[in-house]
């Protein structure tokens, strides 16, 4: 669907988001396997999100919708039950990688697949580590890529080391080690989002933190906390507070939204960028949550390095927007994960950006943009990813002639009201 993007425009946005995709996904997924029902509010109803509710759904889950449509109660089947067709991922990279690590040691037999794109993403890094606790998955390209197949096998809990700064690795690894004999340590960890962790103990499981290792018992039965509640999503406020940040006399206030703090690196970036931002902490535990306010101000250019992209590299699509506006260069290294995401996104943001007429250059591991005070326009191609489509739809605001993003509805894969809520904001 191709949707058409005036130039120009205001931005006062002062509300909420919808919840967070990674609590959602880890929501869902510790409900099924937990004991006792879990009610679960604020979660987010995506394409990702809801394939997530409909694995958990094949594997025995009983979804009850209870007040609208982003609180649900889940009840658990008393043993996970083996799926009787194949698991599909969709557009979700969270959900298969996670949903490898519950199942390998679940004693079931299952087979994972997805859409095009999810098909083309590397799975290695979580078979591999998997197959160290002794856990048994056969896939395409000798375990590369989907679909994957997960075969019953005993797993032993064993020393693993992480290979890359990957919150999805580690949560594959740490929801295996729950079915392990014996403890599993996982070691030459790098900060990334720790929601799995925290949820984890949440559903009472004892995990042991350190600065660069975590430890966990298997055997451990998760128990429902009762209820669940998932902040805002971060990544969807990102693309508010950018479009605050591309108009003059913008503002953006993003209430409830998660603060973990594994996912606040773009709020950093935003400041060095010459914004001011004022965060208002509400909540500590399980999740930081609070309310984030933008006032647009001057952009400059900044440099982000290879330490600090864990903890924005979903945000970076919107940050590659801004830096397209931005006075001087904005160069972003350490970043080749971009690469394999839900597109090759150093690719398609190179596109983006020639198709409005800025000045972008590909690295391998990053990008160089050198920012323009306006841009002119054009049609931009999503490929698919959500997260491309929102970056388009928010440089409008910056061009003469708008922007036409083809395959606009990518936006549904984890935020189906951003085009609403972008409308209501920019008054067109
Ligand atoms: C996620 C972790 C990140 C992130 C993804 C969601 C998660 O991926 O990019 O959108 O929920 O654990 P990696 O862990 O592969 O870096």
């Amino acid at each position: 669907m191709r949707r058409f993007l005036e130039p120009g425009g205001s931005f006062r946005f002062d509300g909420t988001v919808p919840g967070d995709k990674s609590v959602t996904h880890r929501a869902y997924l510790l409900a099924t396997r937990a004991i006792g029902e879990t009610t679960i509010t604020g979660a987010l109803r995506s394409r990702d999100t809801d394939a997530t509710l409909g694995v958990c759904q094949a594997l025995g889950a009983d979804v009850r919708h209870v007040q609208g449509r982003d609180t649900l109660v889940l009840r658990p089947p008393a043993r996970l039950q083996e799926p009787s067709g194949i698991l599909d991922c969709e557009n979700a990279g969270t959900l298969v990688r996670l949903l490898t690590g519950l199942l390998a040691g679940s004693g079931l037999f299952a087979v994972l697949s997805g859409d095009a794109s999810l098909r083309g993403r590397p799975m290695r890094r979580v078979v591999q580590p998997l197959g160290l606790l002794g856990a048994r998955i056969e896939g395409r390209h000798g375990g590369d890529v989907l679909p994957l197949a997960v075969l019953p096998a005993s797993l032993v809990g064993r020393e693993v080391s992480l290979p890359l700064p990957s919150a999805q690795v580690k949560s594959a690894v740490l929801l295996a080690a729950l079915d392990a004999k014996g403890e599993t340590v996982l070691r030459d960890l790098r900060p990334t989002r720790d929601h799995t962790e925290r949820m984890l103990r949440q559903f009472g499981a004892e995990v042991e933190i350190r600065e660069d290792s975590i430890r966990i018992h298997g055997g451990q039965e998760l128990r429902s906390p009762g209820q669940v509640l998932v902040p805002g999503d971060i990544s969807h406020a990102a693309f508010l507070l950018a479009a605050a940040a591309l108009v003059q006399g913008g503002e953006a206030t993003v209430r409830g939204i998660g603060l973990n703090p594994g996912r606040t690196g773009m709020l950093d970036v935003l400041r060095r960028m010459g914004l001011q931002v004022e965060i208002e902490l509400e909540d500590e535990a399980p999740e930081p949550r609070g309310d984030v306010r933008l006032q647009a101000g001057r952009l400059t250019g900044v440099e982000i390095d290879g330490d600090e992209v864990p903890s924005l590299i979903d945000e970076l699509p919107a940050i590659a927007a801004l830096a397209l506006c931005a006075e001087g260069v904005t160069t972003v290294r350490g970043a080749a994960e971009l690469r394999v995401k839900e597109s090759d996104r150093i690719a398609a943001l190179r596109r983006m950006a020639e198709a409005v007429g800025g000045a972008f250059e590909e690295l391998e591991d990053g990008f160089r943009i050198q920012g323009r005070e306006m841009l002119e326009g054009g049609v931009v191609e999503s490929h698919g990813d959500h997260r491309i489509a929102m970056a388009a739809a928010i440089l409008s605001l910056r061009t003469r002639q708008g922007v036409a993003i083809e395959g606009a509805e990518a936006a549904a894969v984890s935020f189906p009201e951003f085009f609403d809520l972008f409308a209501a904001a920019t008054g067109h």
